[in-house]
């Protein structure tokens, strides 16, 4: 998902939810200049419209997005009373803006962090190291080695060669197994690249005992935007048998983590809400709170798809003939595959545009969404 670009003025937009009052009085007046209060009746939507006005009136083509800060403290708000069992560890990769990072902090999320970057980026704002996971189970050496001098602890593997690695760059890692899951419904799945088979993981288990290394718990990503709940209920099953291996192999297991893979919007694919059931009845059955187990999810998608509006700007067009004689028109815009939509290629989900200031009066063909 795409983080936001930063075009003066134009990042944040706040109607003022009481924690953002706060985070205002912590940071001190004025307001910076990249976060935009709203207007009073003035929704997020209209904002936008405004903005845009605005700019083009100025003569400013640039494209840009707004964050709706309101909307991500309402989105943690739905996550925490849907899972009150489980702790969000926002994953830091889905949108890096400044402002979505404190805002976030300030109510009091984790962090999934993923490279020595977003590392610093949350540490930077002040966030415990305790309250941040570094979940990339590939990680360079040298970003290992930040994390243990940090203080960040909480690190993900799947293989043999990173067991070795974390030995020799922090020791004293606690570390959590990272399984493989069946994620092929998943708008993007990832199981691909990242977890280790459940067969594998006793033999992983007993490696990091013999290197000296705590293992203490497991995690999963079902794949972004999971499209089957019930992948949930597996992966938390076979999360119990690891859990039971690594008990059986002297591991203290105290900790899951059952990533994202939560939906950003309600518009197709299954609800949140249902989802969480499915996760919860989960949980209870092999999970049950009085074993005491800590269960953290590393949340991007369900947090802020629906908090970014992207504004661009048509800045060509083409009519191109098509083999059969007929005319397709093309059209250019100022941001695309190669900014905010980078994984629109991997994500085969239509993007319906919704024209907000037409420049003369619209030719026929040219009133239908853009392709
Ligand atoms: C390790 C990890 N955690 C969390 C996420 C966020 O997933 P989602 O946006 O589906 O919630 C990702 C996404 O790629 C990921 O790779």
């Amino acid at each position: 998902m795409p983080g936001p670009h930063p075009v003066e003025g134009s990042v944040g937009v706040s109607g003022m939810s009481t924690c953002l009052e706060g985070l205002k009085e912590a940071h001190g007046r004025p307001w910076p200049k990249e976060l935009i209060a709203l207007g009073p009746e003035e929704s997020a939507q209209q904002m936008v419209l405004r903005r845009i006005q605005e700019l083009s009136d100025s003569d400013q083509q640039d494209p840009f997005m707004l964050a709706d800060l309101d909307m991500l403290a309402s989105r943690h708000q739905a996550f925490c009373q849907a899972l009150p069992q489980v702790s969000p560890f926002y994953a830091v990769k889905c949108n890096s803006s400044p402002w979505v990072l404190r805002v976030l902090a300030a109510l009091g999320t984790g962090f999934d962090c993923a490279s020595q970057v977003e590392l610093e980026q949350v540490l930077g704002l002040g966030v415990a190291p305790s309250r941040i996971i570094y979940a990339n189970p590939c990680k360079p050496a040298s970003h290992i080695r930040y994390a243990a001098r940090h203080g960040v602890q909480l690190l993900t593997f799947n293989s043999e060669e990173e067991l070795t690695k974390v030995a020799q760059h922090h020791p004293g890692a606690r570390l959590l197994l990272r399984l493989r899951t069946q994620d092929s419904q998943s708008t993007f799945p990832l199981s691909t690249k990242f977890g280790a088979s459940l067969e594998a993981c006793g033999h992983l288990l007993t490696s990091a005992r013999d290197l000296g290394l705590a293992v203490v718990g497991a995690s999963f990503h079902v794949g972004s935007n999971c499209q089957t709940p019930q992948s949930f209920t597996q992966a938390i099953a076979d999360c119990r048998c690891v859990f039971e291996m690594g008990r059986g192999a002297g591991h203290d297991m105290s900790c899951l983590d059952i990533g994202g893979g939560f939906p950003g919007t309600e518009d197709s694919g299954p609800k949140f809400e249902e989802m969480a059931r499915v996760i919860s009845a989960a949980l209870a059955q092999d999970f049950p709170e009085e074993r005491g187990v800590k269960v953290i999810a590393e949340p991007g998608r369900f947090y802020m798809e629906s908090v970014c509006t992207a504004a661009v700007n048509i800045i060509a067009k083409k009519a191109v003939l098509e083999p059969g004689g007929s005319q397709k028109l093309m059209y250019y815009l100022n941001d695309g595959h190669y900014g905010s939509f980078r994984l629109g290629h991997r994500e085969p989900v239509p993007r319906v545009p919704i024209v907000v200031k037409v420049r003369g009066p619209l030719q026929p063909q040219e009133s239908s969404p853009l392709p």
